[in-house]
């Protein structure tokens, strides 16, 4: 069922959001757009180069040796003779290796150490990222913004260097935090707080996922990072601090008489609860279910049905809600811009 599902579901997505804005592809570390991921990339070919080159010489003399001094027919079935202590191949095969593994740790620790020494310009955005069983949450401490699953960030150019620093918290399980195009991995602990930061070098939409096994739904622990432009960003932050005016009081009070509000805060509402995502701009979200699926009337209707059904091990509970409280929910739901 689930393969059946994501196949198609995988493709809608794509289609459906591809139109918007650029998308970069996910998983990719050979196509960088920020300057940590740019140095990894490095580092990966440099380590790639140096292992195919051990690899050929190696492969090339076993070659050699087998081609050249195979048995052959005529051959006496004796044992060759036996040599011992050669000086010269000795300190060869000791050298060249601590050599090429001195080569390879260096490389690795300067990049390591230049990503993590990086200074922190006062104007640099800081977002706080919380990774859960199974979503993230975005936290804005300056702006005031509470977003889960998609964030925004500034773009940075030559002309305008911005820097995006994140805290990395963990409420649950160990998670790990990963946009192959912007950064290498970090692990999101609980009870240790790691950091890390990002540049974006192109706008558009950035595709991420959990990269430590947390659990049932690890593989469906994605994210969004939409680049905007300063002015797009600074758009989306007055947006995301407005709060919501429900269209429908009506539709509001089936959402406030169910058990939502326990989980889900919407600022504006009396709803407070902090075990789910927030949802006062939900709309502004494309997808649903950690990036797993696109944010639409339908989709949020057959998740508040049976949240088992679209995502398997999920911790939302089944609420029993009649057809009319939840036509009236997701209606609701739908005015959350
Ligand atoms: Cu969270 Cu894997």
């Amino acid at each position: 069922m689930d393969l059946k599902f994501r196949l198609p579901c995988g493709l809608v997505l794509s289609a459906a959001l591809m139109s918007a804005e650029p998308m970069h592809a996910i998983g990719n570390i050979f196509k960088p757009l920020g300057t940590p991921a740019e140095r990894v990339a490095d580092l990966s070919i440099l380590t790639l180069v140096i292992c195919a080159a051990v690899f050929l010489i190696v492969a090339s003399l076993l070659a050699y040796a087998v081609i050249r001094f195979g048995y052959r027919e005529g051959d006496s079935r004796s044992e060759p003779p036996q040599v011992y202590g050669s000086n010269q191949v000795e300190i060869a095969w000791t050298v060249i290796p601590i050599l090429i593994v001195f080569v390879l740790s260096m490389s690795a620790a300067r990049v390591t150490s230049a990503v993590q020494d990086q200074k922190m310009p006062q104007d640099a955005l800081n977002i706080t990222v919380i990774g859960h069983q199974w979503w993230w949450e975005f936290r804005y401490p300056d702006q005031k913004i509470v977003t889960a699953n998609e964030f925004h960030v500034p773009l940075s150019t030559e002309a305008l260097h911005k820097l995006t620093h994140l805290t990395l918290l963990s409420a649950d399980v160990a998670h790990g935090f990963w946009i192959p195009q912007l950064a290498g991995k970090t692990d999101v602990i609980p009870n240790r707080t790691n950091t890390m930061w990002i540049d974006p070098k192109e706008p558009g939409v950035y595709l991420g996922n959990c990269s430590e096994y947390c659990g049932t739904q690890h593989a469906k622990m994605e994210l969004r990072i939409v680049v905007d432009t300063p002015e797009d960003f600074q758009k989306w932050v007055t947006a995301q601090q407005a709060k919501a005016v429900p269209a429908s009081p009506e539709n509001q009070r089936a959402f406030l008489t169910g058990t939502c509000f326990a989980c889900h805060t919407i600022t504006g509402s009396p709803a407070m609860g902090k075990l789910g995502p927030d949802l006062t701009h939900l709309m502004d979200r494309q997808t649903i279910l950690a990036a797993e699926v696109p944010n639409n009337a339908a989709n949020l209707r057959d998740w508040i049905q049976d949240p088992q059904r679209l995502k398997p091990g999920n911790k939302m509970p089944k609420v029993k809600l009649t057809d009319k409280q939840l036509d009236q929910i997701v209606a609701y739901l739908t005015t959350l811009k």
